[in-house]
């Protein structure tokens, strides 16, 4: 396998060169943010670290010996979805959200970094429950059809996301007072998305985040207004609701559709991985799931390469498909300490760290699940800076972070060595830090 061509420079230095205003302040991530990108002061000696690959050095390099600040942006020649034989998706934003890859401002930029390393698309958030079925008997799919029409154009598929989720904002309002026939509205609900799409469509979430937040108390059961409506049928059940959703989707489509269970931290905390693989169990026996969606929100350190194996080692076992379905590795962990700690420099060793990091869980995942059980791997967003992380934080924890670097794009769309990391791990290539 030939060695990946690459390159670097300063994605800050050269938003520094650019002419307009208007540049400058797409360049700058959150533009409208008052911070400046961190200084990385390692980042100006960048010509001594491409020295070895000095042929393949972009002119763009040059830019960055006037700068010492910012994230630093590779150049490969890569494409990052031709080199698996397994999807390779990305979340998007779309219709009139913040980075829509249809807005007028970059929307055909995003949409040219989209088809050229990915070959999966994941809604976001437009294909969320209240955003196709907002009232009971109407049914909205003007948006997801242009979302799913750009990916069937570019000879792109689209993982479906989520037929059932519990959040309040994007549960129907009219889910939340129904006191009429819950099995007969769900199974309507999921039966009528399912349909709806062509094979553009390839797989869904059918439901996600079943298991609480809480996982080891009590029965470790999300108690959502699904569960409420259809709870398990009996003790040592799963809740009736899940197993009526995947009924539905199933019977829409018995062939060529891919089911999966999806939830977050069900790699090291053990007591989710219990209950997702018992909600796969009983799928399996009524024959209606083929895979379990692993998030994969997860941090620099944590959990270790050897939670994933495991993990995922037993969802192979079950001879079900695995799919890596919202994959982001910020580089700063809020929940690691008692108080969130501070940004850390996002220099060349940290961005050298996240490479390998990326890099590390692709190998893992091309170790451990076979060929024929690779649902794929999905990155949550494009450019760092529309990641949903920055709000989740804040929200959560009350750290106040203006970027986390999580994905595998500059906020200027340019590459990021951690894009590098999983196109090495695609490659066989050894994982390293370096770029
Ligand atoms: C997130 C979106 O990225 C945000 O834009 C939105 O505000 C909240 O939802 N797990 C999931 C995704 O399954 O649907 C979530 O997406 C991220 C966590």
């Amino acid at each position: 396998m030939a060695k990946l061509k690459r390159s670097f420079f300063t994605s800050y230095g050269l938003c520094l060169a650019a002419a307009s205003t208007l540049a400058l302040a797409a360049c700058g991530g959150s533009s409208s943010s008052s911070s400046p990108p961190p200084v990385d002061n390692s980042s100006s000696s960048s010509s001594s670290v491409s020295s070895s690959s000095s042929s393949e050095v972009s002119s763009s390099s040059e830019v960055s010996s006037s700068s010492s600040a910012g994230p630093i942006a590779v150049e490969t020649d890569v494409q990052l979805y031709t080199q698996a034989s397994f999807p390779i998706g990305v979340a998007v934003s779309a219709a009139n959200e913040p980075f829509s890859i249809f807005n007028n401002n970059d929307g055909v930029e995003r949409q040219d970094v989209i088809t050229h390393h990915f070959n999966e698309l994941t809604a976001g958030n437009i294909m969320k429950m209240s955003y196709l079925h907002p009232q009971e008997d109407n049914y909205t799919f003007g948006d997801a059809d242009v979302l799913v029409n750009f990916a069937k154009s570019n000879g792109m598929k689209v993982h479906g996301h989520a037929l059932v989720w519990h959040p309040d904002y994007q549960v129907p309002g009219f889910m939340k007072n129904y006191s009429d026939d819950w099995e007969a509205m769900l199974t309507e609900h999921v039966t009528t998305i399912v349909n709806y799409f062509d094979d553009t469509v390839v797989s869904w979430d059918v439901v996600n985040e079943a298991i609480s937040d809480s996982p080891n108390q009590g029965d470790g059961w999300r108690k959502s207004l699904f569960y409420n409506a259809l709870p398990p049928a009996a003790e040592g059940d799963i809740p009736e609701y899940i197993k009526v959703a995947f009924k539905a989707a199933r019977d829409a489509k018995p062939e060529g559709l891919d089911l999966y269970y999806n939830d977050y931290d069900n790699t090291a905390n053990t007591a989710r991985l219990n209950k997702t693989l018992e909600i796969a169990a009983a799928l399996k026996d009524e024959g209606t799931i083929d895979g379990v969606g692993f998030q994969m929100h997860i941090y620099m350190d944590y959990p270790s390469l050897n939670n994933f194996e495991n993990a995922f080692q037993q969802v192979v076992d079950m001879g079900l498909k695995v799919k890596i379905t919202e994959l982001d590795i910020p580089v700063v962990n809020p929940y690691g300490s008692a108080t969130p700690p501070p940004l850390p420099e996002y220099g060349e060793t940290l961005m050298g760290q996240q490479k390998l990091r990326y890099c590390q869980v692709t190998q893992v995942y091309l170790d451990t699940v076979p060929e024929a059980q690779r649902g794929g791997i999905t990155v949550w967003g494009l450019g760092d800076n529309e990641s949903w992380l920055m709000n989740q934080f804040r929200n959560a924890t009350g750290a106040d972070y203006d970027d986390v670097w999580p994905l595998l794009f500059n906020a200027d769309l340019s590459e990021k060595p951690a894009l590098l990391g999983i196109a090495e791990a695609l490659a066989g290539e050894p994982c390293t830090s370096d770029f």
